[in-house]
C-alpha cells in the first residue's frame, strides 16, 4: 500500500518496541503518512525485518532503527546518544515498549525490578534525555503507552521494586499507573514549551505480550488469551492519533481511550504522589 497521505512529512517520529504488536502497527502508519520514522527495537535481526516490512508497505524509505535494551539504563543514554549523532530534531516520542512478566521477581542489569524498570523507568529517563530536543522542536508531542490495568495498580513508595512484597501481578498494573502518573506530572512541567504529553489505553489487543521468557504452558494460555484480543492495527489507533491528529494540537495531560480523553484511576490526579515519583524516579536512573 502506498504512503496514506503526506500529514506527518517532515516529522521525525521515534516509537520504541516497534518492531512487533501496537509499536509496528504505530511505525507503519506513521511511515504511510510521510514521517521519518525512528524504530527502537533491542534485537537488530527482529528490527530488520521489521523495518523491511515498514518501508515496502509505505513505500517510505526515511523509517530508521536504532537498538537498545530499554531494560539497561546505559542502553537508554547510548540510544540517545546515537540518536543525537543522526538527528537534530524529534517531533513525536512514543513510549510504546513494554512487557509483562508472568512468575517470578526478575531483575535488570541495574539491579532494578525488570516490569518497572522496562514499562515506566525508561520511558521516564528516556523523555528527559530527549526532552531539549523535543522543546526545540517544538510542536513536539509525547505518547505514553499506558493501559486500563493501572486502575487496578497503586504505587507503594517505600517498596517500588517490590522486594518487600514480591507479587508479580502487581508490577505491571504499578508500572502502568507510574506512566499515567509520569504523563500528568511532566505535562504539567512542560506548560508553554510547546511539547505535550498524554497517555493511553490502547485496548485489549493480540500481540506478543507477556510471551517473553514464559515457559510454553503459561505462553499457549497467552497465546489464547490474547487471541481474543482486537488486532494491533486497531490497537494502535490511539496511539496513531495523538502523534499525528490536528484535533489533539495542543491538547496536553490527558489519558485516551479510543481516541477520546477519558478520566484515568483516581489516585493518578493525585499531585503529591506525581511530584514524589518524579523525584523518586530521577533518583533511581541518575538524573
Ligand atoms: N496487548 C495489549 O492488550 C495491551 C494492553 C494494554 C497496554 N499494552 C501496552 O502496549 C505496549 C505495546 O505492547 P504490545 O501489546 O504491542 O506487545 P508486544 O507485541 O510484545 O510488543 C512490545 C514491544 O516492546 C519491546 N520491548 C520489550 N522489552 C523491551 C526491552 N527491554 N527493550 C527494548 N524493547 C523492548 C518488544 O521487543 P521484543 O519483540 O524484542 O520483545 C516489542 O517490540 C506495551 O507498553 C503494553 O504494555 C498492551
Amino acid at each position: 500500500m502506498p504512503t496514506v497521505n503526506s500529514s506527518m512529512q517532515g516529522k521525525i517520529c521515534m516509537v520504541t518496541g516497534a518492531n512487533s504488536g501496537i509499536g509496528k502497527a504505530t511505525a507503519l502508519a506513521l511511515a504511510q503518512m510521510g514521517a521519518t520514522v525512528v524504530m527502537v527495537c533491542r534485537d537488530r535481526a527482529r528490527g530488520e525485518e521489521a523495518r523491511s516490512e515498514i518501508t515496502t508497505k509505505s513505500r517510505n524509505n526515511a523509517v530508521d532503527l536504532l537498538l537498545a535494551d530499554l531494560s539497561s539504563q546505559q542502553s537508554i543514554r547510548q540510544l540517545v546518544e546515537n540518536f543525537q549523532q543522526h538527528y537534530t530534531h524529534l517531533h513525536v516520542l512514543i513510549n510504546n515498549a513494554g512487557a509483562a512478566f508472568p512468575g517470578r521477581r526478575r531483575e535488570t542489569a541495574d539491579g532494578l525490578e525488570m516490569t518497572f524498570a522496562v514499562n515506566y523507568l525508561a520511558p521516564f529517563l528516556l523523555t528527559n534525555l530527549l526532552l531539549d530536543v523535543l522543546k526545540a522542536s517544538a510542536p513536539a508531542r509525547i505518547v505514553n503507552v499506558s493501559s486500563a490495568s493501572h486502575k487496578s495498580g497503586y504505587i507503594q513508595m517505600d517498596d517500588l521494586q517490590g522486594e518487600k512484597h514480591n507479587r508479580s501481578m502487581r508490577a505491571y498494573p504499578q508500572s502502568k499507573l507510574a506512566i499515567v502518573l509520569f504523563t500528568y506530572e511532566l505535562a504539567r512541567r512542560l506548560q508553554g514549551t510547546g511539547v505535550t504529553a498524554n497517555c493511553l489505553d490502547p485496548g485489549f489487543v493480540a500481540t506478543n505480550i507477556g510471551q517473553t521468557g514464559a515457559s510454553l504452558p503459561v505462553r499457549l494460555l497467552i497465546k489464547l488469551i490474547g487471541s481474543f484480543g482486537t488486532s494491533p492495527e486497531k490497537g494502535a489507533k490511539t496511539s496513531i492519533y495523538l502523534a499525528s491528529s490536528p484535533e489533539v494540537e495542543g491538547v496536553t495531560g490527558k489519558y485516551f481511550v479510543k481516541s477520546l480523553p477519558k478520566r484515568s484511576a483516581a489516585i493518578s490526579y493525585d499531585e503529591s504522589l506525581q511530584r514524589q515519583l518524579w523525584e523518586q524516579s530521577a533518583k533511581l536512573v541518575n538524573l
